[in-house]
Order: C-alpha cells, then sequence, then structure tokens
C-alpha cells in the first residue's frame, strides 16, 4: 500500500468513512452475528459517524490513500471526572481498510490531543478483530474493559443447592448497599485500581428505594442461611449507556450489576444468580443477553466468559506519559 495522506475529517469524507465503517461491521457480524444487522448499511453507518463528529469538542482525521479515503479516526472528550483529561474513540470512531492506517491517524490526531491537555485516551475496538487491536496495542494501548455477549441460554448454569432467591424489598435495604459497594471495593484494589467516586450513602439508598419499583428490571437477591450473600440486576438493553449504537443488540437484555459478599465467593452464589438473569431473560422473550467488565478485575473477567460470554468490543486505554 502507498503512504497515506493525513488530512482533517471533512464532510466530503463522510461517505467513504460510513462505507469503511458498514464493512467493517458487516465483518465483525460475520464472526457476532448477535451484533445489529443495520449497520452494515452504509446509511445508518452514516449516522453513526456524524454523530461521532458532532460531537462537542471531537477532532477527526481520514488517511487518503491514492486519492480515496482508506481509514478515518474521530476522538472527543467525555466528562473529567471520571476519565481524567480525556479523548474516547467511541464504537463509530475509527474504522481502516488497513489496521496500520490507524496508526498514522493516531500519530497525527494525539498530537493535538496532549499539546491540549488530554492525555488520557480510550479506544472502542472490536474484540473480533485481532488485527486491528494489535495495531492499537503498538500504540502502547492496553486492555481495560470488554463487552460480553451471548444467545440467552436455554438453561443453567447449575449451582450449589442451599441458596434462595428472590426480589429484595426496603426491608432489604442496608444488604442491598452492602452488596452494593462490594464492586466499587473490589475494583479499587489491585489490580483493577480504579478510582469509582464513592456514592453518597443517602443517596444510594435513595435510588434503591427507586430501583425497587422499577417493573422492567429483574433483581435478585440471594440469600444463604437467612444472610443476603449476593446481588444481581437484569434489565432491557436500552437502559444501558454502555452497549449503544454498534454494540447494541435487538431484543438484548443487560446482565448489569452483580456482586457476591467477599465471605461468600466461590461457593455457588454467581452461579444461581446467573441463573436466575437467564431465566428471568427467557421468560421476558429476550433472545441475546450482554454484560461488561474491568478486564483487569480478575474475578469478573474470568466469571463471564466461563459463563458463555463472548467478546465483542475491547475499550482499550492509553495513558500518557
Ligand atoms: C464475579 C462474582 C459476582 C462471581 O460470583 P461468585 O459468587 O464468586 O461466583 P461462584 O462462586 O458461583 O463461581 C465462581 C467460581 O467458583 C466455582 N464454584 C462455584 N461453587 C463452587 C463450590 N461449591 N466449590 C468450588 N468452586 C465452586 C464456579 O464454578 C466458578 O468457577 P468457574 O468460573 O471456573 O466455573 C464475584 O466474584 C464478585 O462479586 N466479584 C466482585 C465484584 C464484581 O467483580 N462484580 C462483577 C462486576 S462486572
Amino acid at each position: 500500500m502507498s503512504r497515506p495522506t493525513v488530512v482533517p475529517f471533512a464532510d466530503e469524507h463522510l461517505e467513504a468513512a460510513a462505507a469503511l465503517l458498514a464493512a467493517r461491521h458487516a465483518a465483525q457480524r460475520a464472526v457476532e452475528p448477535l451484533l445489529p444487522a443495520r449497520y452494515e448499511d452504509p446509511a445508518a453507518a452514516r449516522a453513526e459517524v456524524e454523530a461521532a463528529r458532532g460531537t462537542e469538542g471531537a477532532t477527526g482525521a481520514v488517511a487518503l490513500v491514492d486519492g480515496r479515503v482508506a481509514a478515518y479516526l474521530i476522538g472527543a472528550p467525555r466528562g473529567d471526572a471520571i476519565w481524567g483529561p480525556n479523548v474516547w474513540v467511541e464504537f463509530a470512531g475509527h474504522a481502516a481498510e488497513e489496521p496500520e492506517l490507524v496508526r498514522d491517524l493516531y500519530g497525527a490526531l494525539a498530537a493535538s490531543w496532549v499539546e491540549r491537555g488530554s492525555t488520557r485516551h480510550y479506544v472502542l475496538v472490536p474484540a473480533t478483530d485481532p488485527t486491528l487491536v494489535e495495531a492499537w496495542y503498538r500504540l502502547s494501548f492496553g486492555q481495560q474493559h470488554a463487552l460480553g455477549i451471548q444467545e440467552v441460554p436455554r438453561e443453567g448454569p447449575s449451582s450449589a443447592v442451599g441458596i434462595e432467591l428472590r426480589p429484595p424489598t426496603e426491608a432489604d435495604l442496608d444488604d442491598l448497599i452492602r452488596l452494593d459497594l462490594a464492586v466499587p471495593e473490589h475494583q479499587e484494589r489491585s489490580p483493577v485500581f480504579s478510582p469509582v467516586p464513592r456514592p453518597n450513602l443517602e443517596e444510594l439508598r435513595a435510588e434503591w428505594v427507586a430501583d425497587l419499583d422499577k417493573s422492567e428490571e429483574g433483581l435478585f437477591l440471594a440469600c444463604r442461611d437467612g444472610r443476603a450473600v449476593g446481588l444481581l440486576a437484569v434489565a432491557p438493553v436500552e437502559l444501558s449507556s454502555v452497549h449503544v449504537g454498534l454494540a447494541r443488540p435487538d431484543d438484548a437484555c443487560i446482565l448489569g450489576f452483580a456482586a457476591t459478599d467477599p465471605g461468600a465467593r466461590g461457593t455457588g452464589v454467581g452461579l444461581a444468580l446467573t441463573a436466575a438473569a437467564f431465566e428471568w431473560a427467557r421468560t421476558h422473550g429476550f433472545s441475546t443477553i450482554v454484560t461488561d467488565y474491568r478486564v483487569t478485575n480478575l474475578l469478573s473477567s474470568r466469571f463471564w466468559p466461563r459463563r458463555g460470554f463472548r467478546p465483542t468490543f475491547l475499550r482499550l486505554y492509553r495513558s500518557i506519559p
């Protein structure tokens, strides 16, 4: 391939970028057909590229090879409170005929990102394209987070006896808060080191009171010998702010939260809760279930793939320096 010329992303490049994204998505669906079919249509892909370009603070570039658009890259900031001084390349933020071109585009754009102080870079990459993922690795990116997907299984997994599963009530609020906090408590520690701001306890209590009324959500409290030892939430994927756009399957629900009390981990509570989530998904007519997890979380990054979830997108992360 001849060396690319990198130029700023302009309106005249939209159609070609949309075609590249539609082709990327079609290739991804050949591996993972549960992803939504409509973005194989360049018109639908174009709307996603336009949205990425239209985000406040977005910057973009295209790689021209022999005069045609052979790759594009768009980055835009999210709020600093959670992500630090950042730039995100969202689900529709890049596509390339040749993965190597992404390195030219990043090289061109990252200069201005770093110059303006945006030193934390997040990129959502199809996990189904190892060559593309590898091109990002060769820019010093590493895996931080993964989205997983599977058909709702017909049964299981089976679990130890002696676990009672039931919907929580207001009488369980203290247990709900304890189990809710078990996730940030785990993820603050090594090797996740996620700086999740601790929620205010009164606000958290009020949120749980409101959540108990949400009829569209499946909530399961696992109890053993009368003690609450685990909690799981499952809901229509439309309630998710993570699984959006190209990553939002049709007829899907999301296993959005799961935690086992630290003292009860490894004894079958998670299996029992997962079985309840699958059962809920089946009875509510969902064909697909998704979840997501920190790749650096040693517990969840092993537990969910073993329950059948296949990675669809990886969030790669690079911090400079
Ligand atoms: C991820 C998490 C919810 C899993 O729950 P858990 O209750 O520990 O899960 P289980 O005990 O059912 O299963 C864990 C492992 O123990 C095994 N196991 C289950 N019962 C067992 C038993 N009686 N004896 C031995 N092993 C057992 C399971 O098979 C599983 O191993 P596998 O994945 O290799 O098959 C839990 O580790 C957790 O709360 N982690 C911290 C918070 C978190 O990461 N939440 C998820 C955010 S995405």
